[in-house]
């Protein structure tokens, strides 16, 4: 997973063009139900989650192992604390009241991932891992995308998997917390938040988006062309653009305030 991780500075000045954002909303709750303290975002990339934490009055560190991913968030944010380290080498010299981590958290050992963020935290202080989930708004397209993947042995892993006909509620979140380990006890209030918004690419915008995802990028040269040529010519059939509803899922986790 490591490995993969390091993927996204290869290109991270097009993963900066055609990542999206995440909702204000959720940096707005963050901050208000954060506990007192400085904010840690970990795995924080060209700054597509910073860039709402990043206020006056918040104290922000960034740590960012890619070098050429902190190059860009050095550029989009100037001014801000960003430690060039992976989060299980670093060593939080202060506790903090809260810790995000944007679409980053399953790239951290995940063996030592809860360790080092209740270490992290500052007595009461939140953590709130989140990720964006896409889910494709035409099931026609959809199920015509799905095809090709199939095909192609994609099926588990594009952004185009998941149909909104087929969207599920935002559950308990029990398994997550337990596969995030945040169910040892440690931690209290273990809730979770889902932030809606819409989405649309055009299908050239597309194939770029699907460049700067992990899977695609690890795809070898051959099969990346193939897959992403169908992929696009089945979105142009289907009007030249995919729409998204997308799904911002946070799980919330608090250390105790003793
Ligand atoms: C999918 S990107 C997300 C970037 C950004 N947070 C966003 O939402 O666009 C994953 C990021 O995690 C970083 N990363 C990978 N392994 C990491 C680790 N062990 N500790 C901290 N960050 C890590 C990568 O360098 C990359 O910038």
């Amino acid at each position: 997973m490591r490995e993969r991780g390091t993927v996204f500075g290869e290109m991270a000045d097009d993963y900066d063009r055609v990542r999206p954002g995440y909702p204000v909303a959720l940096a707005d709750e963050l901050l208000a139900a954060a506990g007192p303290g400085p904010v840690l975002e970990v795995g924080a990339g060209t700054g597509k989650a910073t860039r709402l934490f990043a206020r006056p009055g918040v104290d922000l560190t960034c740590v960012e192992p890619d070098e050429r991913m902190a190059g860009v968030l050095r550029r989009n944010i100037p001014g801000i604390t960003v430690v060039d380290s992976a989060f299980e080498d670093w060593q939080p010299p202060r506790p903090y009241g809260l810790v995000v981590s944007a679409q980053a958290w399953h790239w951290v050992d995940p063996v030592r991932r809860a360790d080092l963020a209740f270490d992290a935290l500052a007595p009461g202080g939140l953590f709130a891992p989140f990720w964006n989930v896409f889910l494709v708004a035409d099931p026609a397209l959809h199920a015509a995308l799905a095809e090709v993947d199939a095909r192609h042995g994609l099926a588990d892993e594009t952004s185009h998997r998941r149909s909104a006909a087929a969207r599920t509620p935002l559950g308990p979140f029990e398994q997550e917390w337990a596969d995030l380990h945040l169910t040892d006890g440690r931690f209290t209030e273990l809730r979770s938040r889902r932030y809606e918004s819409a989405l649309s690419y055009a299908s050239e915008h597309y194939r770029d988006y699907l460049m700067s995802t992990s899977r695609y990028r690890l795809l070898d040269p051959g099969t990346a062309r193939a897959v992403l040529d169908e992929t696009i010519a089945v979105v142009d059939a289907h009007g030249g653009t995919i729409d998204f509803v997308v799904d911002t899922d946070v799980a919330l986790a608090r250390r105790p305030a003793q």
